[in-house]
């Protein structure tokens, strides 16, 4: 089975359309997403142009900062400080990579905590790691959206996280713990990594490597969650880190790439904000 993430992201836009206008009636204006995209790497352009075409789809109020990737890092935090002031603005989203002259974890760190769509500022990793309310990081929410709307048992399986980023691989990996799983967080520089990998019952994978996970690599009846975003060397074409062709009939359940996990984090992004904005609203009438 191919678990489609255009459409539970579509589902998942429908309803968060709805309630920003009932919150649209209850607060008199919408959430308002802010994203900020230093320098003109294709990639980020791409998937910063795709968040503000969702924001708009789901009825948000969203602005793109454009800037060059000339800015200094004192003009950067200087705009972060005055969204964080600025009452009406919800949710900031810095795209990154940023250039290397600009230090990200400053750069995160200065988003306000309330503010934070993405889930990245350390107030908010440190209380998904101590299993506090936090505003959850979107690829890793969208894949335990993916894995639950397939009807995926978690609990009691075997997972394996190939990847140990900030942004995937390790709150991906705790987020599965947390739902029962036994957790391995493999690396390209994991010993016997096939082996590893074909032990999985869930398998998740951003490694970063285009067609990187091959049939050898997946347990009979697998699910396999493909997060990676690559560019086939020969074609240029879209590619997942897992060869899906290869090993599409080895997985009972399988995300295509693109159309799995890439609109699931666009989706939650917008769930994040929405929660982000009511929260502040509830807040500001207690
Ligand atoms: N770059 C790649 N993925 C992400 C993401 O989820 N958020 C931000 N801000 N930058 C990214």
């Amino acid at each position: 089975m191919i678990i489609s993430g255009t459409q539970l992201a579509k589902e998942i836009k429908e309803n968060v359309k709805t309630q920003v206008a009932e919150a649209v009636k209850t607060y008199g204006r919408p959430p308002h997403l802010v994203v900020i995209l230093v320098g003109e790497d294709p990639a980020s352009q791409s998937y910063v142009k795709g968040k503000g075409k969702d924001a708009e789809e789901v009825g948000f109020k969203s602005t793109t900062i454009r800037k060059p990737d000339t800015i200094s890092e004192e003009e950067l935090l200087e705009i972060i400080e005055n969204l964080n002031r600025d009452d009406e603005v919800d949710g900031i989203l810095v795209q990154l990579p940023l250039p290397a002259h600009i230090d990200e974890d400053k750069v995160i760190e200065t988003i306000l905590q309330s503010k934070d769509v993405d889930g990245f500022h350390p107030a908010n990793v440190a209380a998904l790691w101590q299993k506090r309310p936090c505003t959850y990081p979107c690829t890793p929410k969208g894949i335990i959206k993916l894995l639950d709307k397939a009807g995926v048992q978690i609990e009691g399986k075997k997972a394996v996280v190939l990847g140990r980023s900030n942004i995937v691989g390790l709150p991906a990996a705790k987020m599965l713990l947390d739902r029962n799983a036994t957790v391995t967080i493999a690396h390209s520089r994991t010993k016997g990594l096939a082996k590893t990998a074909a032990e999985a019952d869930i398998l998740v994978v951003a490694i970063g490597k285009p067609k990187f996970v091959t049939e050898d690599m997946v347990k009979p009846g697998a699910a396999v969650i493909d997060v990676g975003v690559n560019r086939e060397p020969e074609t240029g074409k879209l590619c997942g880190d897992v060869d899906f062709a290869n090993c599409e009939s080895k997985a009972s359940v399988i995300t295509p790439v693109p159309g799995g996990v890439g609109p699931m984090t666009r989706a939650c992004l917008m769930e994040n904000t929405l929660e982000c904005f009511l929260n502040k609203m509830k807040k500001n009438n207690n």
